[in-house]
């Protein structure tokens, strides 16, 4: 992977989508972003030089358009890989947030472009908390591996780990063996599952649910009064202490 580190952009994510300037296994990394992009519209915000902010260029050969979920389970995979190499266990919130707890350490954004129900590239945005402590007020649940740990990281050795890791872990989507190592895996670690909580649903009604599982294109599978229940992105949302 070809590493290319910016003192200061917009955003990371907006940038790696000029195809015409970067290709696939490019990481584009800010020290600092003025308009960081989260999911669902909302803004990135991180304190500059303290985490990583980067974006990665897949050109993915054998994903469909259906496929899709796949590709975003083995990046969370990648970073909960990371994070156990540093000795910090989490967990994946559904769909691709990671967790330590009941908080939050890294958001996934990622951007597919699509040919003839064909994946031709995706701009996967990672934002990692690593060494910040204090984060703004408005921020739900935050935390980092400093947070977690008390130590003071190497935001390059956490990113050289990451790049390898999201290497092993897309690999993996190149046969059905490994599609199916990252279903498991994802499976494994997915935070809430087995266990009961309370969920709001997209008419405002809060149930008390127990997640069992996703299927293979993403929907969350949720078992309360006494059925089992799909959700997509957005239809459900998790209500944490
Ligand atoms: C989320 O809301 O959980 C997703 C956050 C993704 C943030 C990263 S930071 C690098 C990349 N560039 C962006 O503008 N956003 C992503």
């Amino acid at each position: 992977m070809n590493i290319i580190t910016l003192e200061q952009c917009e955003s990371t994510n907006a940038l790696a989508r000029d195809a015409s300037r970067y290709h696939h296994g490019d990481i584009i990394v800010a020290i600092a972003q003025t308009a960081g992009r989260g999911q669902r519209g909302n803004r990135w915000e991180s304190e500059a030089g303290r985490n990583l902010t980067f974006s990665i260029v897949l050109e993915p050969k054998h994903i469909g358009a259906s496929e899709q979920f796949m590709l975003s389970e083995a990046v969370a995979l990648a970073i909960a890989d990371t994070l156990q190499q540093f000795a910090i266990d989490s967990r994946i919130k559904w769909t691709n947030d990671i967790y330590v707890g009941d908080r939050k350490i890294c958001g996934i954004l990622i951007e597919n472009e699509l040919l003839d129900s064909h994946l031709t590239r995706s701009v996967v945005g990672i934002g990692l908390n690593v060494n910040q402590t204090l984060f703004s007020s408005w921020i739900p649940n935050p935390t980092s591996m400093a947070s977690e740990t008390g130590i003071n990281y190497n935001t390059d050795e956490v990113l050289k780990v990451l790049a390898a890791r999201i290497e092993e872990r897309t690999a993996m989507l190149d046969d059905n063996l490994g599609r199916g190592r990252i279903e498991n895996d994802y499976h494994a670690l997915l935070y809430r599952r087995d266990e009961c909580h309370r969920y709001r649903l997209a008419d405002g009604r809060t149930v008390e649910g127990t997640i069992r599982g996703v299927r293979a294109r993403g929907e969350l599978i949720v078992e309360f009064d006494g059925e089992l229940h799909e959700f997509l992105f957005k239809q459900i949302e998790f209500i944490i202490p």
